[in-house]
């Protein structure tokens, strides 16, 4: 039987400023319609969930109201950057906050033909258990393919792309991961944090980025990697470990940029202002 799962990501939902409840709400109506067997949430379900736990279990509970069973990883607005970032980072209560709302960091879900492994690529620096949930995964993984589902890309270009930049792991730890996946690596990688589309085949896997269904950012604050548009992703694994993916896009969406939208989080600077915006020291 394939199994079909609808991805969001990116909702940066919020009960005190709900700029992008409108999109959400729409989104959340075209997956309930479609029939899923599960929904997957790439992270930053909420616009500022990493600072406290009620603002945290708002954007897990809308999430959850859609209606298929939801698998969830957090991104660095839930529980804060990795500490590869100079700013605002996960720290081990936050990640426990996570835990009480939304469930455990790294887990596991076994479907006819494959194995999906959830992560929190925020913490995996200091959250050990993470490793040996991955380690466990693999070493029973068997005939099974395997599809990787976190927050930050892989990396922007491949794999031995060498910057640090804010828009996937850091070069380091991608490594760690690579090195801990050794000869069982993925077939698909589903991850969220551009806001921007993207499918492809890189290093042999197949990497694909689910837009936000709140924002993008504009041309002048963040370059293209892929495509700036708002919408969701269908999924589908095959028990014969073929997969599709398809970009949806929901008629009567906004796309905020949210460069021009300084109340939401900050003033931003435009690429030309500061070419260096989004390199991680
Ligand atoms: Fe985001
Ligand atoms: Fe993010």
């Amino acid at each position: 039987m394939t199994v079909r799962i609808a991805q969001v990501s990116d909702a940066h939902l919020s009960a005190d400023k709900p700029f992008f409840a409108g999109n959400f709400a729409r989104i959340a109506e075209d997956i309930r319609a479609g029939g899923f067997d599960f929904l997957v949430a790439t992270g930053d379900l909420n616009l500022l969930g990493e600072n406290d736990e009620a603002a945290l279990a708002h954007g897990v509970r809308a999430h959850a109201a859609i209606g298929p069973e939801l698998l969830c990883v957090p991104g660095n607005h839930d529980v804060g950057n990795d500490t590869a970032r100079p700013q605002n980072v996960a720290t081990p209560e936050r990640v426990a906050r996570w835990n009480r709302q939304a469930g455990p960091s790294a887990w596991v879900r076994d479907l006819p033909g494959w194995r999906l492994v959830g992560l929190d690529c925020q913490s995996l620096d200091f959250h050990e258990a993470q490793w040996a949930v991955l380690a466990e995964a693999l070493s029973g993984l068997g005939t099974r393919q395997l599809a990787l589902i976190q927050h930050m890309p892989l990396s922007v270009g491949d794999l031995a792309d060498p910057r640090r930049l804010y828009w996937s792991m850091t070069p380091p730890m991608r490594a760690r991961l690579m090195q801990a996946l050794g000869e069982r690596r993925p077939a698909v990688v589903i991850s969220g944090h551009v806001h921007q589309w993207r499918d492809r085949v890189a290093d042999g896997m197949r990497q694909v980025w689910a837009p936000s269904t709140a924002f993008i950012l504009g041309d002048a604050f963040q370059p293209s990697y892929g495509s700036k548009l708002v919408g969701w992703v269908e999924h589908a694994f095959h028990p014969d470990g073929r997969y599709d993916a398809r970009l949806r896009t929901v008629d009567g969406l906004r796309l905020d940029d949210i460069g021009q939208m300084p109340q939401v989080y900050r003033a931003m600077p435009t690429l030309a202002e500061r070419p260096d915006l989004w390199d991680t020291p």
